[in-house]
């Protein structure tokens, strides 16, 4: 909870200029700087809404968020990234149809106030290096970054966890999007070198180291550039899908989507239909790949680890049908290229971003492979980028 977060990752300097635009724009001097990372997932894709378990990383780029009280109930909140300001008042804060970046700020004052935080209005500035749209979780890393401002300036201390179940709250209720709480727990949990272990049915979690370094391996991320514009509704149809199944499981003794393996599974083929037999296939599959990815980490097995990406992207290919044909070049053009070990999709798919487990000196000859298939089939020009393994969220009084 200190200021080094800032000082490493963005330079003080960074900060200064940050303060500097502050008091230009609201003629008066920040009291908080907070801030919190993006992540990639590692394994483990749509099974946090599957009560099942997933393994992600916060990455080096963050959202920083600078704070300072109002006493007359208002909000003023402008985006370095849309270069724009945006007010409204606390007063009757409400849900509503209409969505834009200032939305997700409007959440987490509306989830604040109604766990009886007193909010007085406030003047804040808002700067992200995640990208924005790629499937990085960006809104969860503004989210969490801003409760931990606020609630720095409200000198209130609370553990993590409750943390990023606000934000997952703020998410589902008041933005309307229906995600797990994957994205919220990382970006408050997260540690530097470590993936997270989370079970999402219990909310147990443990810390595993990432020896990458050691290795001489790095985490690529191939942003395909694709909108995500279907990802919400197609998110809630898998849900929907996921949770039909689910309940068909029940219904024949299997409740969890934890440890099914072999014989179990290829009963279950026969009591639904095909459709809802292969979403749950790729829940029950995927959850086990998790627990196997945990235990290459914990061995340094990375090439183990890369062909649980592969095949983890498979199934999200073919039995949960969340790919595209750009994401599915890349893991392609990742499989056939020598000293990558492992390549999937990650975040909610339809577009966004795909992640490459790859040794250094092999990360750029493939990100030019990829780019240069994608541009032979007219696909939007990609965006890669190496990241760090960054570490959870951190606010501090200036
Ligand atoms: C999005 C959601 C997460 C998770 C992933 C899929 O990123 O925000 O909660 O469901 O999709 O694994």
């Amino acid at each position: 909870m200190n200021a080094p977060e800032f000082s490493t990752k963005m330079g003080i300097s960074m900060l200064e200029k940050l303060i500097d635009d502050f008091q230009k724009l609201f003629k008066t001097k920040p009291l908080i700087a907070a801030s919190a990372p993006g992540r990639i997932n590692i394994i483990g894709e749509h099974t946090d809404y599957n009560d099942g378990y997933v393994l992600p990383a916060a990455v080096h780029l963050r959202t920083y968020c600078l704070l300072s009280p109002r006493p007359d109930g208002q909000v003023n909140v402008y985006s370095r990234n849309f270069q724009q300001l945006a007010t409204f008042s606390l007063k009757g804060l409400q849900p509503s149809a209409e969505k834009s970046w200032w939305t997700y700020v409007q959440g987490i004052f509306w989830v604040l106030l109604d766990q009886q935080v007193s909010l007085s209005g406030a003047d804040i500035l808002i700067h992200g290096d995640v990208p924005l749209e790629a499937g990085l979780s960006s809104s969860a890393s503004l989210e969490v970054g801003l409760l931990y401002g606020l609630l720095k300036l409200g000198k209130k201390d609370w553990p993590p966890e409750k943390i990023a179940r606000l934000g997952q709250r703020a998410e589902n209720e008041f933005v309307g999007v229906r995600c797990g709480l994957m994205d919220q727990f990382v970006a408050a949990l997260a540690k530097k070198g470590s993936a997270l272990f989370l079970d999402c049915e219990t909310g147990e979690y443990e810390y595993i180291p990432l020896r990458l370094e050691k290795a001489g391996l790095v985490f690529l991320i191939y942003d395909t550039k694709v909108p995500r514009q279907l990802a919400g509704s197609k998110y809630n149809e898998r849900r929907a899908e996921a949770q039909k199944a689910r309940e068909i499981m029940k219904e024949h003794g299997l409740p969890s989507t934890k440890g099914v393996t072999g014989e179990k599974l290829n009963k279950l083929q026969g009591l639904m239909d095909q459709v809802l037999f292969r979403r749950a296939r790729h829940v029950l599959g995927e959850n086990n790949r998790v627990i196997e990815a945990k235990e290459a980490l914990r061995k340094d097995d990375f090439i183990r680890l890369g062909e649980l990406l592969f095949a983890s992207h498979y199934s999200l290919r073919d039995d949960y049908e969340v790919s595209c044909p750009e994401l599915d070049l890349f893991v392609e053009a990742a499989k056939n290229y020598p000293g990558c070990l492992g390549a999937r999709l990650v975040g909610a798919g339809f577009g966004g971003s795909a992640i490459a487990l790859v040794k250094k000196e092999a990360v750029e000859g493939l990100a030019l492979t990829a780019a240069q298939q994608a541009r032979k089939r007219n696909y939007p020009q990609p965006q890669t980028l190496v990241v760090s393994v960054g570490s959870g969220a951190s606010a501090f009084w200036l």
